[in-house]
C-alpha cells in the first residue's frame, strides 16, 4: 500500500473490534505488518475465520471471540490497550429494516459498551466506523460533514447515534474520539455472499459465474465507491494525528468521485474480461428500487484533506482492478 507522509503506528497495542470482518481484517493486517500488537474482538456474526487465519500464528495477534453487547467482554478487551479502532457493527440498510432491534442492540448498545470500556481503560483514542448513511435525505452535494438530513433507515439512525454518543463522551469524559463516515467501501475480502452483500462483491461473483447482476432501479443511482486502502489510510491518520483540532469530530472517508450502477457494471466487466472474455456477454437486468436507498452519494473530502492530510491513492478504477484480481484468484 502506497502511503505518503503518514506517521505509521508501531509498537502499540491496538484493539480492532469487528476485526474478522472485511474492513477490520484489512486494518489488522496493516497494523501487524508495522509491528503493532493487535487484539481482535469479534463474535463472527458476519466476520469470517478465514479472514484472520493467517494472523492467528502471529504472536502479536490475540483473538477474543466475544460480543460487544456484553460489557464485561468489552472491558476485558480494552485492558492495556493504547488505541481502539471500533469496526464491529451489523452493516446493511436492508438488514436493519428487517430486524431493527438486533441492529440497534449491536450498533447502539454495543457501541455504548465500547465507549464506557474505552473511557474506563483510559485509552489514548477511540476511532470508530460511522457511515455515509447519516446524510439521509439531505440533497446537498457533495456531502459535507456539517450538513446532514433525516435518517432513511434504522441502520442510519444507529450510526448517527454513534456520533452523538462519541461527541458527548469527548465533552463529558475527555475521551478522544474520531468518527469516520465510510462511503461504500470495497476491496479484497469483502463478502460476496448472503442477502446483505454489498453491490461490488455481489456483482463480481455473479459476473464470474456468468449470471446477470440485478440493478435495483434504472442504474442511475450513484455512489462514491471507496477502495479499502483509502479507508486504512484514514484510520491511520485519525489514530496518529497530534493536531488537537482534528479530533473529537467526524470525517467523510471516500475518494470524492461518483459512479452510477450502470457504469459500475461496465467497469467490472472491463476488468474481469482479462480473466474470462465470456464475461463481456453477460448483461445486467433491472429490478425495483430498494427501500431506504439514497439516490446519490458523493463526498466532499476537503475536511479530511485539510485536517488530516488525507491523500487517497486509489480511485475507483485502480481499486476495482486490484479487487477483481483478488476475487478472481481467491474465489474462483
Ligand atoms: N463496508 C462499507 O461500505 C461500510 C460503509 C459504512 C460503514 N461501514 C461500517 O464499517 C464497519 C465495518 O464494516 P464491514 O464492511 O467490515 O462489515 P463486516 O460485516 O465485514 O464486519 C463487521 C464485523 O463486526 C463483527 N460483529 C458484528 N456484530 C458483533 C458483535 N455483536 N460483537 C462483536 N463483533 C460483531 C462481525 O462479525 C464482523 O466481523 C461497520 O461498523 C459498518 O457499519 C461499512
Amino acid at each position: 500500500m502506497a502511503l505518503a507522509n503518514i506517521n505509521f503506528p508501531s509498537n502499540y497495542k491496538i484493539l480492532v473490534t469487528g476485526g474478522a470482518g472485511f474492513i477490520g481484517s484489512n486494518i489488522s493486517e496493516f497494523l501487524l505488518k508495522n509491528g503493532n500488537k493487535v487484539t481482535c474482538l469479534d463474535n463472527f456474526a458476519t466476520g469470517k475465520r478465514e479472514n484472520i487465519q493467517p494472523f492467528l500464528e502471529n504472536e502479536n495477534y490475540t483473538l477474543i471471540e466475544g460480543d460487544i453487547r456484553n460489557l464485561e467482554t468489552c472491558i476485558k478487551a480494552c485492558e492495556n490497550v493504547d488505541y481502539i479502532l471500533h469496526q464491529a457493527a451489523l452493516g446493511s440498510v436492508p438488514r436493519s429494516i428487517n430486524d431493527p432491534i438486533t441492529s440497534n442492540e449491536v450498533n447502539v448498545s454495543g457501541f455504548l459498551n465500547m465507549l464506557v470500556a474505552a473511557r474506563d481503560a483510559h485509552v489514548r483514542r477511540f476511532v470508530y466506523a460511522a457511515s455515509s448513511s447519516t446524510y439521509g435525505d439531505s440533497i446537498s452535494m457533495p456531502k459535507k460533514e456539517e450538513i446532514i438530513g433525516k435518517p432513511l433507515s434504522p441502520y442510519a439512525i444507529t450510526k448517527y447515534v454513534n456520533e452523538l454518543y462519541a461527541e458527548v463522551f469527548s465533552k463529558t469524559y475527555g475521551l478522544e474520539t474520531v468518527g469516520l463516515r465510510y462511503f461504500n467501501v470495497f476491496g479484497r475480502r469483502q463478502d460476496p455472499n448472503g442477502a446483505y452483500a454489498a453491490v461490488i462483491p455481489k456483482f463480481t461473483i455473479q459476473l464470474m459465474n456468468h449470471e446477470s447482476p440485478i440493478i435495483n432501479g434504472d442504474g442511475s443511482f450513484s455512489r462514491d465507491f471507496t477502495y479499502i486502502d483509502n479507508v486504512i489510510e484514514m484510520n491511520l491518520r485519525a489514530l496518529m494525528t497530534d493536531n488537537k483540532e482534528a479530533i473529537n469530530t467526524v470525517y467523510n472517508v471516500a475518494y470524492g468521485e461518483r459512479t452510477n450502477l450502470k457504469e459500475l457494471v461496465t467497469l467490472l466487466k472491463e476488468y474481469l474480461r482479462a480473466y474470462d472474455s465470456k464475461i463481456m456477454e453477460v448483461d445486467a437486468v433491472y429490478g425495483p428500487e430498494r427501500k431506504g436507498d439514497v439516490p446519490h452519494s458523493l463526498a466532499s473530502i476537503e475536511k479530511a484533506r485539510e485536517k488530516l492530510a488525507y491523500n487517497p491513492q486509489y480511485d475507483i478504477k485502480t481499486g476495482l482492478k486490484s479487487a477483481m484480481d483478488w476475487y478472481w484468484h481467491n474465489l474462483n
